[in-house]
């Protein structure tokens, strides 16, 4: 079984991104070959700074490795170290019926909120195609926003396959129904776009209390009784307590008496101790930037042997004439 998943280089990852994303990664190395990579080309869509491109795509490098990426059992690597994306992904478009791209929901919310798209944007989804079928992948964990890219790379699979015979392989979304849509400090799906979020290795803790002192909750008194399950507080919670930790907090919501500053505190609390052995492991990655530099080449060595494969076949099945 083939795993893989990417995550562009466009900020500090959030406690979404760990969740949905990154940590069902991770945790599949353990199950078959994973490949996880930093979608460096999909961060050229928002043609971003080059200071800030770099250094976000260093910082996410040692974020995976930090939070328990195993370059010994998974291929770790950058996107734009495989050149033959590119070309895969151009080779797909023309299997790729404009109105596929059109109801794209991620192209249509950020044209409806006000950006001006570059025909990258709308090509964005085969370039996540050319990733997906580029190693014959099996399973994709991502968000639940992500589906349906999930879902249009195998339509453009199936176009492929219905020409050429069983070239690639139909990729499956994994989303975890529990993680799929974290919650931000206002409510709202949590996303760097909005500014609500929740660093998970922000070098400031007194920054990151701060965050989570300002997560949105209804105006009840301390005494008032509270619903556990309309509160982001407790959604929060949820993602790193026990059952037991689960139920006890629940029930004190329900009781009444509890602050909501409280339980704040609380949430803090267990995210701390969640992340303090990564955010130990990652002040040790940062001494080593070697040692990561070596990790993203060797992941892109094995990357590009599987690339110049299915490359290759790909290129006899349309016909060039190599
Ligand atoms: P952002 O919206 O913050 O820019 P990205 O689009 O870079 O996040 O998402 C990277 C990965 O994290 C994707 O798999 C996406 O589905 C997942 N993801 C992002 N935000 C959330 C969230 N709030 N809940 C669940 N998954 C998320
Ligand atoms: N589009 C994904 C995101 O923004 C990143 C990505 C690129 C990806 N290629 C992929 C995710 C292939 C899974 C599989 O989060």
């Amino acid at each position: 079984m083939r795993i893989l998943s990417g995550i562009q280089p466009t900020g500090a990852p959030h406690l979404g991104n760990y969740f949905a994303m990154m940590r069902p990664v991770i945790e599949l190395q353990e199950k078959g070959e994973a490949y996880i990579f930093i979608a460096d080309y999909h961060t050229v869509t928002v043609t971003p700074d080059p200071k800030d491109f770099k250094s976000n795509s260093i910082n996410l490098a040692l974020d995976f490795l930090a939070c328990g990426l195993d370059p010994e059992k998974a291929v770790f690597f950058r996107q734009s170290d495989i050149i033959q994306i590119p070309e895969l992904a151009w080779i797909l478009s023309c299997f790729t019926p404009m109105g596929l791209l059109e109801r794209c929901h991620s192209y249509k919310d950020k044209v409806a909120n006000g950006i001006v798209p570059n025909c990258g944007l709308f090509y964005y989804p085969v370039l996540m195609a050319a990733d997906i079928l580029m190693y014959k992948s099996n399973i994709v964990p991502v968000g639940r926003d992500q589906k349906q890219h999930v879902e249009v790379t195998r339509d453009i699979a199936q176009r492929f396959n219905n020409k050429y015979g069983d070239v690639f392989v139909l990729p499956e979304p994994q989303i975890k129904e529990n993680v799929a849509t974290v919650v931000g400090t206002d409510g709202r799906k949590m996303s760097k776009s909005y500014g609500n979020t929740i660093e998970i290795f922000n070098s400031n803790l007194k920054k990151t209390r701060k965050s989570f002192m300002k997560i949105v909750t209804d105006s009840k008194t301390p005494e008032e009784p509270k619903d556990p399950d309309n509160c982001s507080i407790f959604a929060l919670y949820k993602l790193f307590a026990s059952e037991k930790q689960i139920d006890n907090m629940a029930e004190r919501y329900r009781a009444g008496g509890l602050m909501y500053g409280m339980a704040k505190q609380e949430l803090f609390d267990i995210f701390c101790e969640y992340f303090a052995p990564m955010r130990k492991k990652r002040e040790e990655l940062v001494s080593d930037m070697g040692y990561v530099e070596s990790v993203l080449r060797k992941g892109a060595e094995k990357a590009s042997e599987v690339a110049c494969q299915t490359m290759s076949d790909i290129r006899k099945k349309v016909g060039f004439w190599t």
